[in-house]
């Protein structure tokens, strides 16, 4: 069987892995999927079931310095503060680096500082972003000069949505068939949309109660609807590709909002039930559709969890923060006037 470690030295052969400078920093954007990653075919090296489509959120993300240090274990420093230990999230990080600590380095150490300028709380998962800034921070530090389609590959064995967190804008990641997934990263979809504007409506900051992974793998061996899945991503993708191509807001806007929607029947259709929406993340759901009634082109998406992401135009920013005042909007084409 393929595990991480066999994919990583494919990718790394004949790279050295002798560190070109003291501290290497990188930028990786987050991102929010459009046509969503749920449910693996490879369960160890997050290779999907079906491909998935992402927006990037502009300078919004996590920044990442990797420095080698001479200790017995990494250290994890999480917007200026250290990290314990203990907490799975360190423990995540340093497994995900043991992949990196071949026969030459096996002792190396790292400490990994990450900043998210992502307002805490406000729903948008920084795993992905992370992952990717992680990967990219690597690279620098030891002059691997990967491609970005191997950079991709990297970034998916810690988490499958940092596959996508390379690039601004709208992203594809192709699910592939290869058993080792050296064909399952993800790309840029080349087509800007300056007028787009994201919203992040925060419902509850509480952790999630179950994790994506846990949740994807409950979906895919207990839902009685898993079948008709990949049918309707495949579906979505085709008129979420064309829509974007012809700056067609509302067949955009719906598609994604419905596959979302379709997301979380099937994962309320597992066994045990999985449900992320709250009562309030349902008024909000209604406040949208009532919105919409009354002729304001405003949709949604919804991830792993109670919050939701608005989908709307510039030109309704005002009557969309009218009914949403605490509405953090995002403009992702426009990279320098995000305020941070
Ligand atoms: C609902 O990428 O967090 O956000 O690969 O197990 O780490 P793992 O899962 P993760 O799942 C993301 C799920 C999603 C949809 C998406 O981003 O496409």
């Amino acid at each position: 069987m393929l595990n991480k470690q066999m994919i990583v030295q494919t990718l790394l052969k004949e790279r050295s892995f002798t560190p070109m400078v003291v501290k290497a920093k990188a930028f990786a954007p987050s991102n929010i999927a459009l046509c969503k990653y749920w449910g693996k075919r490879d369960e160890t090296l997050n290779l999907p079931i079906t491909g998935s489509l992402s927006i990037s959120l502009g300078n919004l993300g996590a920044t990442t310095t990797v420095v080698p240090i001479n200790e017995a274990s990494d250290c994890i420093i999480f917007n200026g503060k250290v990290m314990d230990k203990s907490m799975p999230f360190v423990q995540k990080i340093s497994n995900f680096l043991d992949l990196f600590r071949m026969d030459q380095n096996q002792n190396m150490h790292y400490q990994v500082e990450t900043s998210l300028n992502i307002p805490m709380g406000a729903g948008v998962a920084s795993s992905a972003c992370g992952f990717a800034a992680l990967v990219s921070a690597l690279d620098s530090l030891y002059d691997w000069q990967l491609k970005p389609f191997e950079l991709s590959i990297l970034a998916r064995l810690g988490s499958g949505s940092a596959a996508r967190s390379f690039w601004h804008g709208f992203v594809e990641w192709e699910c592939g068939i290869a058993l080792d997934g050296m064909d399952s990263y993800a790309k840029p979809f080349p087509h800007d949309w300056k007028a787009l504007r994201l919203g992040l409506l925060l419902i509850d900051s509480n952790e999630k109660s179950i994790s994506s992974r846990v949740a994807m793998q409950r979906t895919l061996a207990t839902s009685p609807f898993f079948d008709a899945w990949p049918k309707t991503q495949h579906e979505d993708m085709i008129l979420l590709k064309k829509s974007i191509e012809d700056k067609d807001f509302i067949t955009f806007a719906q598609t994604a909002e419905t596959n979302a929607l379709t997301l979380h029947a099937l994962m309320m259709s597992a066994r045990p039930q999985i449900v992320y929406s709250k009562p309030e993340t349902l008024n909000m759901m209604d406040k949208i559709w009532q919105a919409r009634r009354e002729g304001l082109n405003v949709f949604f998406t919804q991830d792993a969890g109670p919050n939701l992401k608005l989908l709307f135009l510039e030109e309704d920013i005002d009557a969309v923060s009218r009914i949403f005042p605490l509405l953090k909007v995002i403009a992702p084409f426009n990279l320098l006037d995000q305020e941070c």
